[in-house]
């Protein structure tokens, strides 16, 4: 499966700050995933980074002056706003914000801003106090009013030597934002998918807990995989060891019963729920106050069976399970189909070569409720991940637009 970046034309204004070099990296990001980039840089940019450097990334020129005769728009004045599938401004100063909000076209970028339909996306870079002034808050809440995508800035020291809000976001979630961007028009816009990510841990006591082998790694490839493809997704992790995915809704769990709420809050308006979470069965039957102490050579743990999520999430649409085996995978995950009236279970062998936990590959059978089984080879967790939302879309297509001969026939 492509990235969603793929063959799209992307302009991205540069402005003058010290963040400028960020903007390298995601241009850089940006290239790599296949996108044709313009690059417009403001004046002041160009003090701080060279036109050279974006022109050794994207190849392709970099426009720096409207009236300059090489430049693009001086052959048509609006060429990129027209060719744009996103204008995407990083950084973005309070200067710039200011004449966005004005409606201003004092330069090319503003211009290009101006003339354009592609949706606009700003990352924010300034010092903290310029962000707080009520001069520019008010500038950013005219251009979200506006239906601008706002990403950052966050909180942390600044250039100034100030700290506070006011730094650039980082490039990855910049890039998350405007996939998801390119992304609102595909077979997934307009539902909400929940899923469930990593291993949960039961406590025994305040210092040990019980838990599995899960990294997160196939659940957050569904939730990028699903925001790229239009989704809104609510993403219940218990996860720890990777970064969030930009825009997607996190709901942060330790336990079963924690995630059991999350999930059964989230799905309460929910169109899907996918289950990638390795859920503990059991839990210790009590969870000791106080460090339980080193005093006899054995330690019998009493468990209590926790709730089957996937059994009690009944209102999304479609709900698919995943099903962890070591043994007998077909015949096991078929069951759990059967004992869990799933629209699909993904089942993966975790003791094969490349596949299951922490692996970033995956080895799956996805078998379907009339025991169609689709046997697909090794591949990346993205591109199963995509294998299954195809799955979730065509189910969703079935369910809420039924062919004629769906219909139970009342008129013989
Ligand atoms: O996180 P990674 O390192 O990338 O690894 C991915 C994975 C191996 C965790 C993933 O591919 C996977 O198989 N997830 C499901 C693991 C699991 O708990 O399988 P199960 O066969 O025990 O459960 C069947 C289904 O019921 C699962 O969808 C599970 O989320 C769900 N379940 C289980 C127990 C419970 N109390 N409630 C549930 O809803």
């Amino acid at each position: 499966m492509p990235s969603v970046l793929q063959d799209k034309n992307i302009v991205l204004g540069v402005t003058g700050s010290i963040a400028c070099y960020k903007a390298l990296d995601l241009t850089s990001k940006l290239a790599q995933q296949g996108a044709s980039v313009d690059v417009i840089l403001t004046t002041d940019a160009a003090r701080f980074v060279t036109p050279l450097a974006f022109r050794s990334l994207t190849h392709r020129p970099v426009v720096t002056d409207m009236f300059d005769t090489h430049s693009e728009l001086a052959v048509e004045h609006v060429a990129l706003a027209r060719r744009a599938e996103i204008l995407a401004i990083a950084p973005a100063t309070a200067h710039t914000l200011a004449r966005l909000a004005q409606g201003l076209a004092d330069d090319a970028l503003t211009a290009t801003a101006l003339a354009t339909e592609a949706p606009l996306l700003l990352a924010p870079a300034m010092d903290a106090h310029m962000w707080d002034h009520p001069a520019t808050q008010h500038n950013m809440s005219l251009l979200r009013d506006r239906g601008a995508v706002v990403v950052g800035p966050g909180a942390g020291r600044l250039a100034s030597g100030l700290v506070g809000m006011g730094r650039l976001a980082e490039p990855t979630e910049i890039l998350g934002h405007i996939q998801a961007v390119l992304g609102r028009n595909s077979d997934l816009a307009g539902r909400t998918i929940v899923i469930s990510a990593g291993g949960t841990r039961e406590p025994i006591d305040p210092v040990r807990v019980i838990t599995n082998r899960s990294s997160g790694k196939m659940g957050y490839a569904l939730a990028e995989a699903a925001r790229d493809r239009g989704a809104r997704v609510i993403l219940v992790s218990t996860v720890q060891g990777l970064d969030d995915p930009p825009a997607v809704e996190m709901v942060r769990v330790e336990t079963a019963e924690q995630m059991k709420q999350a999930v059964l809050n989230a799905t309460s308006q929910a169109d899907a729920l996918i289950m990638a979470a390795a859920v503990a069965d059991y839990r210790p039957a009590s969870v000791a106050p106080s460090k339980v102490k080193k005093s006899s050579n054995q330690w019998a743990l009493d468990l209590e069976k926790t709730d089957d999520i996937l059994a009690q999430a009944t209102n999304p649409l479609v709900r698919i399970g995943f099903a962890a085996e070591s043994n007998d995978l077909l015949q096991n995950a078929r069951a759990k189909v059967t004992e869990k009236n799933l629209d699909l279970i993904v089942a993966n062998d975790v003791t094969a070569e490349g596949s299951g936990f922490g692996a970033d590959t995956n080895k799956v059978l996805l078998i379907h409720p009339n025991n169609q089984v689709d046997d697909l080879p090794l591949m990346s967790k993205p591109e199963v991940a995509h294998q299954v939302l195809d799955r979730v879309a065509a189910i969703l297509q079935r369910k809420t637009h039924p062919e004629p001969q769906d219909h139970p026939c009342r008129h013989p």
